[in-house]
């Protein structure tokens, strides 16, 4: 069966990677890919919010399975678009359709969607032009650091945190009136702080039933220690130690079956993943987020965990059949470390000219902002490659991606060194 993946990050190696392996999978197509992607299948010259250019696509390589990885054409209901369309009904659909996908694009949804369901997040408030000024003196009944969220989606940084009062108002006024983030800014949450150790949990839902993925500990912070700006991530790890039984049977008990049994009550069908962005809280689960998609550099680390044969899983959850599926998962550990572009998350060039590296054992490789040019692989983005390595520990994992990494080079590649450090500290 042909299968087509849209996106061009890390995330869409990795899952072209692991579906390529299926006995059961013929072609692989990417779009628009990446200079990775398209050694393990065909990159399409098509951007994931071309709607029409992605039906075309699906009816001209026979595309069996469709995997949505970005958030994006997601909310804009891509599903919803493709699942009118007559010449497609029999088209295996991985990904939510819009209402599904506002759990990720409105905080204010999910957040009403967790408090409907029992579901432990942190408390919050609306506030809009219409009630600003309730707003400022909602923020002054709160304890610092105060959280401040944009409703929709904003690329990864509608989230600001401060322990400044005159600055989290001021952050507010920016978000509302100022249209920081045009309408995804209009309304915003201000929410209850967390003080906690982060914990991305993955699963597959066919609406039903689920199954749950290897969890991930992602690196948000552009430098060492945690500091500076966020990014889309600077690099992940799994299993993580804090997750252990006791408390993935909590994470199974108070988030992931209400979830699922949510969607059901409020007759949302939803066929795909669900990243479960999670605080732990003295031992305690907290939903800070949930995005419709895997995560990214997550998933270079979740799935060469999987051993069982994702393209079986994916079928079973478009059919509907999740109960039956089994899944296998690896022992071993796996970290990425992801390398930027210098500059990254703010301005950077692109077009620098990439030595790949050498191939390692344990190690691989996957590309996220490159692109191919006649017979050389440049950059074409801030997150640029994802090299992940897999050991029997955490360390060994670490130090195999680091020793790929020597071999690896291009003007101006900048990474973290401390990938990981903190689970050691705690003792994984
Ligand atoms: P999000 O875009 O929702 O993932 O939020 C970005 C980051 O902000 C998260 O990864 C957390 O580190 C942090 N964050 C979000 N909500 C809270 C909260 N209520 N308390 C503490 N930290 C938070
Ligand atoms: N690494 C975080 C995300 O994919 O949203």
């Amino acid at each position: 069966m042909n299968i087509l993946i849209l996106g061009a990050g890390g995330r869409e190696h990795a899952l072209a990677w692991k579906l390529k392996q299926s006995p059961k999978v013929d072609k692989v197509f990417i779009a628009p890919g990446n200079g990775g992607t398209d050694e393990v299948g065909t990159n399409l010259d098509i951007g994931v919010n071309d709607f029409a250019a992605i039906k075309t696509a699906l009816i001209a390589n026979q595309i069996a399975l469709l995997v949505i990885g970005p958030e994006e054409p997601l909310v804009k209901g891509l599903v919803d678009a493709l699942e009118q369309e007559s010449h497609l009904n029999d088209l295996m659909i991985i990904g939510p359709g819009k209402e599904g996908a506002q759990l990720e694009g409105s905080k204010d949804f999910a957040k009403q969607f967790m408090i409907r369901h029992n579901i432990p997040t942190a408390k919050a408030e609306v506030f809009h032009e219409g009630n600003i000024e309730e707003g400022y003196k909602f923020l002054e009944t709160l304890k610092p650091p105060y959280v401040l969220k944009a409703d929709g989606l904003a690329a990864g940084k509608g989230v600001l945190i401060t322990e400044d009062i005159n600055e989290a108002k001021q952050n507010l006024q920016e978000l509302i009136i100022g249209k920081q983030f045009g309408e995804a800014s209009a309304t915003v949450l201000i929410e209850e702080f967390l003080n906690g150790i982060e914990l991305s949990v993955f699963i597959l839902t066919d609406g039903e039933n689920y199954q749950v993925l290897p969890e991930a500990k992602d690196y948000k912070r552009i430098g060492e220690g945690d500091t500076g700006p966020n990014t889309g991530g600077m690099g992940a790890v799994s299993p993580v130690i804090f997750a252990d039984r006791i408390f993935m049977e909590k994470v199974e008990e108070k988030v992931i079956q209400p979830t699922v049994a949510g969607l059901k009550k409020d007759k949302i069908p939803y066929k795909g993943f669900v990243f479960i962005g999670l605080m732990n809280v003295e031992n305690e689960p907290y939903v800070i987020e949930y995005n419709v998609r895997m995560g990214d550099p997550e998933t270079e680390v979740v799935l060469p965990r999987v051993k069982s044969d994702l393209f079986e899983l994916l079928e079973s959850t478009a059919k509907g059949d999740l109960a039956n599926a089994k899944i296998e998962i690896e022992p071993f550990t796996a970290s990425t470390i992801v390398l930027v572009s210098e500059g990254y998350p703010g301005k950077y060039e692109k077009g620098k000219r990439i030595k790949t590296g050498k191939a390692f054992k344990g190690v691989i490789p996957f590309h996220a902002g490159t692109k191919r040019q006649s017979d050389e692989v440049v950059t074409n983005g801030g997150r640029v490659m994802a090299i992940t390595g897999l050991g029997k520990n955490l360390g060994e994992a670490v130090n195999k991606s680091y020793e790929v990494i020597k071999s690896i080079e291009w003007e101006g590649m900048t990474f973290r060194k401390d990938i990981g450090s903190d689970l050691v500290r705690l003792g994984q």
